[in-house]
């Protein structure tokens, strides 16, 4: 790897940009994968802010935005780590070691995040939604998703499936949520189904798409919020 001043960043500051050298066993889109990585302002802030993925900043810039974490509440995040998404939740509604009012979930591993608990499971496992509440001690006021199925390398295969995780996310939010709660969830481009944004229009006050700056252009990836749940009596 070389580093090489390549342009201006901000403040006229020089940015060393890093290039990944040519070698054998490496194929070109993934040395042009690691080569993005390694010079994403978004990757390098949040090591120096010490937030365990560049995701971080997707919740930070939807919050700032749209004002859904407050302290008190109680979250739960679907497809968790390594963890980002916790971290500034458990900050922002300021979550305690001694009362977590945070339950993230995913099948991975992830370190513990202070004051939020973790569910080393799949979200689709029959046993998950019940473990959710339970750990979480009552009901959450927002469920956030940012599942990603792996990718398969066939595109519409990816969609597909992580479609069907909005769509479960989508029911088990409606399940759970405190009347007045939220949904944040991460979809595609184009993928969201006309069944599951009338579900969601016919149970929060109001549902639209939001892209953070965090989220690549070239990424059709999107988030749907739906804010203000309208309770379960009548769904
Ligand atoms: C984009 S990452 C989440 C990043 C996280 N928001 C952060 O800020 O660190 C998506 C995660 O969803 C998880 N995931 C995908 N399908 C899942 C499932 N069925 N159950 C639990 N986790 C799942 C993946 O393992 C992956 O860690």
């Amino acid at each position: 790897m070389t580093k090489k001043p390549t342009s201006t960043g901000p403040g006229g500051a020089r940015v060393l940009r890093t290039k990944v050298k040519k070698k054998r066993g490496l194929k070109d889109s993934s040395r042009r994968w690691l080569e993005r990585h390694l010079n994403d302002p978004y990757v390098q802030r949040s090591k120096a802010d010490g937030f365990r993925s560049r995701a971080a900043y997707k919740l930070i810039e939807i919050d700032d935005k749209h004002h859904l974490l407050k302290p008190g509440m109680r979250v739960i995040d679907l497809g968790a780590a390594p963890g980002g998404w916790c971290q500034v939740a458990a900050t922002r509604i300021k979550s305690t070691e001694e009362d977590p009012r945070v339950v993230g979930i995913d099948y991975l591993e992830m370190d513990a995040v202070p004051g939020s608990a973790f569910l080393q499971m799949d979200f689709l496992d029959d046993a998950a939604p019940a473990k959710l509440v339970e750990t979480l001690g009552g009901e959450p006021d927002i469920v956030l998703s940012d599942m990603a199925a792996p990718t398969t390398g066939h595109r519409r295969t990816d969609h597909i499936r992580t479609m069907h995780l909005c769509e479960v996310a989508a029911d088990f939010a409606i399940s759970v949520l405190k009347p007045g709660g939220h949904f944040l969830a991460k979809t595609f481009q184009g993928g969201t189904e006309s069944g599951l944004l009338d579900l969601l229009k016919r149970n929060f006050r109001s549902v639209h798409h939001v892209k953070p700056p965090a989220s690549r252009d070239e990424s059709v990836e999107l988030y749907l919020l739906a804010k203000d749940f309208k309770g379960r009596t009548g769904t």
